[in-house]
């Protein structure tokens, strides 16, 4: 299943062998399937396919030498290493295979495969008789012992004109034995939208309406997705939060930036999640200069804003939404109401009259609730939260699936 490729960090390694040009459509199968690819060359392989073609394809630079100061400073092979959840050589070819086998480290691939901790996997591509070779055998034999995944190769007519064992498996089959070294997540395969943060509403150029939204359940929510193997697009207000690793983020200001974000980003998402504090309403005129000071009382015309979770609820077809509710009293009646009205699927209610969670706070507590269920996560920090959180999701998406269509 390709799906479970979706955020994996693929260091492409591609060494000295006319099954180099596979290389290319290897990394555009892999970014379809939603990883994000970096790929290293050996200079032999830079005989075969021009670091260029490679760039273009994986949407990042080409990494070819071990000892260049700019490449160092952008990503330097340790760095490379430990962002890898795979490296995969393809056409590995009979010398690589013997540096890999032997650990040495004389090239930047060579290198980083011994400081990584990465998965590690290989597809041989080399001459029948080279691949039949006692000495190439004995190199797999030691790298197979280590755990590192062997793929193929294949038989068939090769491109020196004989016939036999040795050719590179093909790209969209190499894609698929990439895919099957990862586990299914429970969210893998879908495409969740978070929104949070508060919004700004402008009244001038220096001034706004907002409020105290930290963004936290928000962005650890989205780590959560991410980590349970979905796509993720995080619509941000303005926050001080780092983006979480795998995500992609769109920043916001206003409202009405945020919906057009979300209606762009929700097209074919399977779940929304509002974890925004949305401002209800913004100013009716935002003013083309500062607003002076003048009469002892001022009055501010405001009007409502769009409702981005309803609006989205109102969809067809339409993701899985899950809405939040921040109650001070009779916190389970008004979320059951705010369930019903806004048309969510599954909606969190906090209990902001409590001092120890909410806003601000790194903890959390929620009651959850959905047409026929209910949950209490008890106070825990907001990762935590977020991941309980999200397995509720991914079950009643599991359930959803299995129901008969309507
Ligand atoms: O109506 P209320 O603001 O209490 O609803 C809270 C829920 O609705 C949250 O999930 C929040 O993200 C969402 N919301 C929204 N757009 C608004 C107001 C609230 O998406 N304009």
């Amino acid at each position: 299943m390709l799906a479970r490729l979706a955020n994996k960090r693929i260091v492409l390694g591609v060494s000295g062998g006319i099954a180099a040009y596979k290389s290319a459509e290897l990394v555009r199968r892999l970014r379809d399937a939603g990883a994000e690819v970096q790929v290293v060359m050996t200079p032999a392989a830079q005989q075969f396919i021009t670091p260029l073609t490679l760039q273009a394809l994986s949407g990042n630079p080409v990494h070819t030498d071990l000892l260049d100061p700019a490449a160092e400073a952008a990503m330097g092979h340790i760095e490379l290493a430990r962002w890898a959840d795979l490296v995969l050589v393809a056409p590995a070819s009979a010398d690589c295979l013997a540096r890999l086998a032997q650990g040495i480290a004389n090239d930047l691939l060579s290198t980083l495969w011994l400081a990584t901790k990465a998965q590690l996997a290989v597809a041989p591509a080399m001459n029948q008789q080279m691949w039949a070779a006692p000495a190439l055998q004995a190199n797999l034999a030691v790298l197979r012992a280590r755990g590192v995944a062997v793929f193929g190769p294949a038989a068939g007519v090769q491109a020196c004109g004989d016939v036999g064992e040795g050719r590179m498996l093909e790209a969209v089959e190499l894609a698929a034995r990439c895919a099957d070294l990862f586990e299914t997540g429970s969210l893998t395969g879908r495409h969740v939208v978070v929104t949070a943060g508060p919004t700004r509403e402008a009244l001038d150029p220096v001034r706004y309406l907002s409020n105290h939204s930290s963004g936290k359940m928000g962005f650890a929510l989205a780590a959560a997705c991410a980590e349970a193997g979905a796509r993720v697009t995080l619509v941000a207000g303005p926050v001080h939060q780092p983006t979480p690793a795998r995500v992609r983020r769109v920043n916001v200001t206003s409202a009405l930036e945020m919906l057009a974000a979300v209606e762009q980003a929700v097209a074919d998402a399977d779940v929304f999640i509002a974890t925004a504090a949305v401002a209800d309403y913004r100013p009716q005129q935002v003013a083309g200069q500062k607003i002076k000071k003048s009469a002892d009382t001022f009055t501010l015309e405001l009007v409502k804003n769009p409702d981005i979770v309803a609006a989205v609820a109102a969809r067809t077809p339409r993701p899985f939404v899950l809405g939040f509710a921040a109650e001070t009293e009779r916190v389970l009646e008004h979320a059951r109401q705010k369930l019903e009205r806004k048309r969510l699927d599954m909606i969190a209610c906090n209990d902001v009259a409590r001092a120890d969670i909410g806003f601000q706070s790194d903890d959390n507590a929620l009651t959850v609730l959905w047409s026929g269920g209910e949950q209490v996560l008890e106070k825990a920090s907001k990762s935590l939260i977020a991941r309980q959180l999200v397995q509720l999701v991914a079950a009643r998406l599991a359930e959803e699936d299995k129901a008969p269509q309507a």
